[in-house]
Order: structure tokens, then C-alpha cells, then sequence
């Protein structure tokens, strides 16, 4: 998709994305790099995102550097915060999108299942943000963009998890816009709905699913990588710069009808 920025919109800027190694927020790097950013990508799987930030810098041409963390750890992802300055000397922008999710009933979601995907999603979000806060936006100001979903905005069967975690990642924006607004640091969420070419979705619409969900899309087709991307990509642009404390929903009308744009399987 061509886009209607100008390709040094996010010059001398530094991004620091959790999950860029893959899927959507792998989009939102290679967004971001083609708009003149500087990116660090953040994951568990070294392998994976040593190969994606390669990629992405052959592909752009830009820096992109792989610091592998695991969000659920405070001291990982200060290290990682502390290579991503190192290596560029400023962070402009954090993107929390690393998240864990899978379908599973409530009634056989184990207490661990359940306290994962909140550690992932939520305090992920948390310790990423607080950290680069400490470190760096608190003196210079930036952006905190939270990938979320609209799983809460009714309920969504098999996905009592998620849903819980995204709503406290909603909860997360709207503090920190309320409290960091004064230093500069603009903090706003995106929400997709069902993106096409994901590990999301493909975990959550089973073989044969995703027919019938489009049906019920108002839109009428799945999202696309580059939706969300763009949407990333604007948000930090300059061009929304009176947005704050918001989530963008990204999904083509999808949760209209109820139940996060998922329905009942
Ligand atoms: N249904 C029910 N429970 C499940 C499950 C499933 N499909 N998958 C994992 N769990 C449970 C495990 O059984 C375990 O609980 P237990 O200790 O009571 O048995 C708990 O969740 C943690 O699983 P574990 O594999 O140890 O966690 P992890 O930290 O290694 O991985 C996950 C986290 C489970 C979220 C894993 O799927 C992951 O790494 N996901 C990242 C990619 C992703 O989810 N992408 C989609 C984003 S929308
Ligand atoms: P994805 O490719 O699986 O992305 C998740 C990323 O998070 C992976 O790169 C994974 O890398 C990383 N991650 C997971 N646990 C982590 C941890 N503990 N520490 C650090 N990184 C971790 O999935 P996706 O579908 O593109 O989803 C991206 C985001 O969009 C998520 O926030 C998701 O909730 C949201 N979303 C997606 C959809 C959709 O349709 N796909 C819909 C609504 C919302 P490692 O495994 O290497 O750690």
C-alpha cells in the first residue's frame, strides 16, 4: 500500500516496538523505517528477530536493531531500552504490541493461563512504558502507542484472558495520557480487529471461520497489516498532534455487531 506520508515524516526519530519480530508490529517497524525512523524490535526469539531486523533494514535501508527481552521482566526490558539508546542515543516512540493469546473456555483456562496473558499484554505494556519513562521520555517527552484489541467491548467467547488484558492495557493509555500529557509524552492505543496474514488470527478464527466472520465485517474483508500500520505511522506523525488518551479502533466496523468482531464459534 502506498502511503500518503512523506517518506522522511519520522526522520531523526527513534522507535522501540515490542513484537516487531512478526505480524502486525513487524508491519508497524517496517512502517516506521520507511518513514526515516530508526527502529529497535523487541521479543523473546532471538533467532527470529535478529532475522526480521536484518530484513527489514535490507528492505528500507534504515537501522533496524533486534533487542531480545521478554516484556514480563523489568530488568530485560531496561536492558533492552539501554542497548536501543546506546545504539541511536534517543527514543522518540514505544509501540507495546507483544502479547500472548489463544482460545480456550474460562471454565479450562488454568490460573497460570489466565495470569500469563495479563503479564504479557498488561504488565508488559507497564514495564515497557515505565521503563523508557524513567529512562529517557520523562525529560524529553515522545510517544506510547498501546496495540490493543476490541475483544472487552462487549465479551468475546473464549477469550476471557484477553479480554481482560487489553482492557487493562486501555486503562494503562488513558493513565498515562492523564499523567504524562504534561511532559510532552503523547499516549494513544490502536485497536485492529481481525487483521489478515496474523498469528492472531489465525489462533482465534478456526479453519473455515473467517468466511462467515467477513460476512459480518461491515467492511466486508479482513484488515490488513498495513491498516494498522499506517494508522501507527500517523499517530506519531506530527498529524494527530492533539490525539491523546485515545484507542483507534482498526477493524473495518467489526465489532459493531458485538463480541469483539469475533462471534461465537
Ligand atoms: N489453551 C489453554 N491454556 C493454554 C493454551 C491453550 N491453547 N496455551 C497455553 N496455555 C496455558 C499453559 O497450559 C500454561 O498453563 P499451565 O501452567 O496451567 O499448564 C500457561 O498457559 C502458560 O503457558 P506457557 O506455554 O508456559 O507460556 P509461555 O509464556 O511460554 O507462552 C503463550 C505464552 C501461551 C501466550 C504462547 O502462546 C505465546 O508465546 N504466544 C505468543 C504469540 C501469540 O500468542 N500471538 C498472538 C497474539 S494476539
Ligand atoms: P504475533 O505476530 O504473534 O505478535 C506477537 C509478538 O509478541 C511476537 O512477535 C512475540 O515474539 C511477541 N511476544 C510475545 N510474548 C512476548 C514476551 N513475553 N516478551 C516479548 N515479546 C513477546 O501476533 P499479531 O497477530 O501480529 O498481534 C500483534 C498485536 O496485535 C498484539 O498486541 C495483538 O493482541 C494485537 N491484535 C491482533 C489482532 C489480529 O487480528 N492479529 C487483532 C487484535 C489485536 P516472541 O514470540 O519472539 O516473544
Amino acid at each position: 500500500m502506498k502511503s500518503i506520508f512523506r517518506d522522511d515524516v519520522l526522520e531523526k526519530k527513534v522507535a522501540f516496538v515490542t513484537g516487531g519480530g512478526s505480524g502486525i508490529c513487524k508491519g508497524i517497524a517496517r512502517a516506521y523505517l520507511a518513514h526515516g525512523a530508526r527502529v529497535a524490535i523487541v521479543g523473546r526469539k532471538a533467532d527470529r528477530l535478529e532475522d526480521a531486523a536484518r530484513e527489514l533494514s535490507s528492505e528500507t535501508g534504515r537501522e533496524c536493531v533486534a533487542c531480545p527481552a521478554d516484556v514480563r521482566n523489568p530488568q530485560e526490558v531496561e536492558g533492552a531500552i539501554e542497548k536501543t539508546l546506546d545504539r541511536f542515543g534517543t527514543l522518540d516512540v514505544v509501540v507495546n504490541g507483544a502479547a500472548g493469546n489463544f482460545l480456550a473456555p474460562a471454565a479450562q483456562l488454568s490460573y497460570n493461563a489466565f495470569r500469563t496473558v495479563v503479564e504479557i499484554d498488561t504488565l508488559g505494556t507497564w514495564n515497557v512504558s515505565k521503563a523508557a519513562f524513567q529512562r529517557h521520555l520523562r525529560d524529553h517527552g515522545g510517544h506510547i502507542v498501546n496495540i490493543t484489541a476490541t475483544l472487552h467491548y462487549a465479551a468475546t467467547p473464549m477469550q476471557a484472558h484477553a479480554s481482560a488484558a487489553k482492557a487493562g492495557v486501555d486503562a494503562i493509555t488513558r493513565s498515562l495520557a492523564l499523567e504524562w500529557g504534561q511532559l510532552g509524552i503523547q499516549v494513544n492505543g490502536i485497536a485492529p480487529g481481525p487483521i489478515a496474514d496474523t498469528e492472531g488470527l489465525s489462533r482465534l478464527a478456526p479453519p473455515g471461520y473467517v468466511e462467515k466472520l467477513v460476512q459480518t465485517i461491515p467492511l466486508r474483508r479482513l484488515g490488513r497489516i498495513d491498516d494498522v500500520a499506517s494508522c501507527a505511522v500517523w499517530l506519531v506523525s506530527g498529524a494527530a498532534s492533539y490525539v491523546h488518551g485515545e484507542t483507534i479502533v482498526v477493524d473495518g466496523g467489526a465489532w459493531l455487531p458485538g463480541m469483539g468482531g469475533m462471534m461465537s464459534f
